[in-house]
């Protein structure tokens, strides 16, 4: 099993160029499977996900080519992906592929769509909290479907005629079950309204993909979403857009080491909230033609509290990765997790680093110190996982990272990334 080996004490200098997002290359992809015709999704990032959920849609009939060209020589390896599922060959999503991956769950909304049924196991994906689907059900039952949980799975089936549009309030936001929702409307009868939608960037992107299918979607990307029904989509081109998690990881990574890097093809805009953090830490972010330019010169790392939130709040996916850059500040900072009940698991592994972390409920008090020092650690799920790498960029010695499997699945070469920014990050296999 491959490991990442980091040794630590170099400024990162150079530029870093930003893969499209997977999460909302993930839902795009499952769009697909709501026309007959090719969807051709561009900046598709090369990841774990990515490959698991190609496998997911092959098993209800897609017919998938990638065209593998770099877009730029030796820098990004984003690619072209046609979709195109002609007939849905099964309704099925087994354990087998869904216990990989949670975002498979939402092949529900599609299926169920267009086939007027789908029978889907349970979700896996990352081990942080019990991430139910109840809120799944309630909204596609709001769509005239019938639901039941039988043997593991979750057997739905839309009414004679099909789903018809209905209103439907989140009573907690999701981003997933925003993402199903708002596909399985495209194809009802009628008109749906979403209330307390998530409002996350990757939720109107996947919006701006279905109209450029034919779909009728107004207000993604706001609390309520209108999508009056059609009675087929047809298929479309559309570019992923860029990774926020990713840029806000690299950002955070420049704040811990110090140096200046351009991170490329990519927008402020996405991160607001993390980007304006970063900034109270200490680093200059200014934007570029292309992207972000984040510089940390000589001056220490301020302490900063932050609480994550549904966007446009902190993203809980870059939770792990600030509290990585806050082991090293020079007081007391607090961070409150509120999106996930269990993703505190980094703090054990930051601790093997020399990090000094107390936990109470939800909340993280991260006692700063002078120095870290390379040792053996965990990746224990994605996110975590390069927290992990974060502090050990700024650690003295060595570190190993094991389990990287978690960090592949949402982290596309991030090792030549960094090395190519002079970090001393390489990755070793057994
Ligand atoms: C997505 C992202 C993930 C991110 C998360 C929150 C993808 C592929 N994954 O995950 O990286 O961390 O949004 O920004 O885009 N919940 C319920 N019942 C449900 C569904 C969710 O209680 O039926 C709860 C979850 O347990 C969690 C909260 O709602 O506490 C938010 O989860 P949700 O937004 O659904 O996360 P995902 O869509 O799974």
């Amino acid at each position: 099993m491959d490991r990442i080996r980091i040794v630590g004490g170099n400024q990162l200098q150079g530029v870093i160029p930003i893969s499209g997002a997977k999460n909302a290359a993930l839902p795009l992809m499952i769009a697909s499977l709501l026309t007959d015709d090719t969807l051709t999704l561009e900046n598709v990032p090369h990841l774990a996900d990515v490959e698991q959920l190609i496998r997911i849609l092959g098993n209800h009939g897609a017919d998938i080519s990638v065209n593998g060209r770099r877009e730029r020589q030796g820098e990004s390896y984003a690619r072209t992906i046609h979709f195109t599922s002609r007939n849905i060959v099964s309704t099925t999503a087994p354990y087998e592929l869904v216990s990989k991956m949670r975002a498979s769950f939402w092949v529900i909304g599609p299926l169920l769509a267009r086939e007027g049924k789908a029978r889907v196991s349970l979700p896996g994906g990352c081990a942080i909290g019990t991430r139910p689907v109840d809120l799944f059900i309630e909204g596609l039952a709001a769509l005239g479907a019938n639901i039941e949980i039988d043997g593991g799975y979750v057997n739905a089936t839309a009414p004679e005629g099909g789903l018809t549009g209905g209103r439907y309030v989140f009573p907690k936001v999701s981003v997933g079950a925003t993402h199903v929702l708002m596909m399985a409307a495209t194809l009802a009868n009628g008109t749906t309204v979403i209330g307390n939608a998530a409002r996350e960037p990757e939720v109107a992107d996947l919006a701006k993909c279905l109209n450029a299918m034919g779909a009728k979607i107004d207000g993604a990307g706001t609390g309520t979403i209108t999508i009056e029904g059609v009675r087929s989509l047809s298929g479309a081109r559309h570019r992923v857009l860029p990774d926020r998690i990713e840029t806000g990881t690299y950002a955070m990574a420049v704040a811990m080491t110090g140096g200046d890097v351009i991170l490329e093809d990519t927008e402020a805009s996405l991160l607001d909230t993390a980007l304006e953090a970063i900034r109270r830490t200490g680093a200059e972010i200014s934007e570029t033609n292309s992207g972000i330019r984040v510089v940390r010169n000589g001056a220490g790392i301020r302490p900063v509290d932050i609480v994550t939130d549904p966007f446009p709040g902190f993203p809980t996916d870059l939770q792990a990765q600030f509290m990585g850059l806050m082991t090293r500040s020079s007081g007391v900072s607090h961070i409150t997790e509120t999106i996930f009940e269990n993703r505190f698991m980094h703090v054990q592994e930051l601790a093997r680093l020399g990090a000094k972390i107390s936990l109470s409920g939800q909340t993280a008090k991260i006692e700063g110190v002078s120095r870290l020092k390379g040792a053996p650690v965990m990746a224990t799920d994605l996110r975590a996982s390069v927290s992990l790498v974060i502090a050990a960029l700024a650690a003295e010695g060595e570190t190993m990272v094991s389990r990287v499997y978690h960090l592949d699945r949402g982290f596309e070469r991030l090792e030549e990334k960094l090395t190519r920014c002079g970090a001393h990050v390489e990755r070793v296999s057994d």
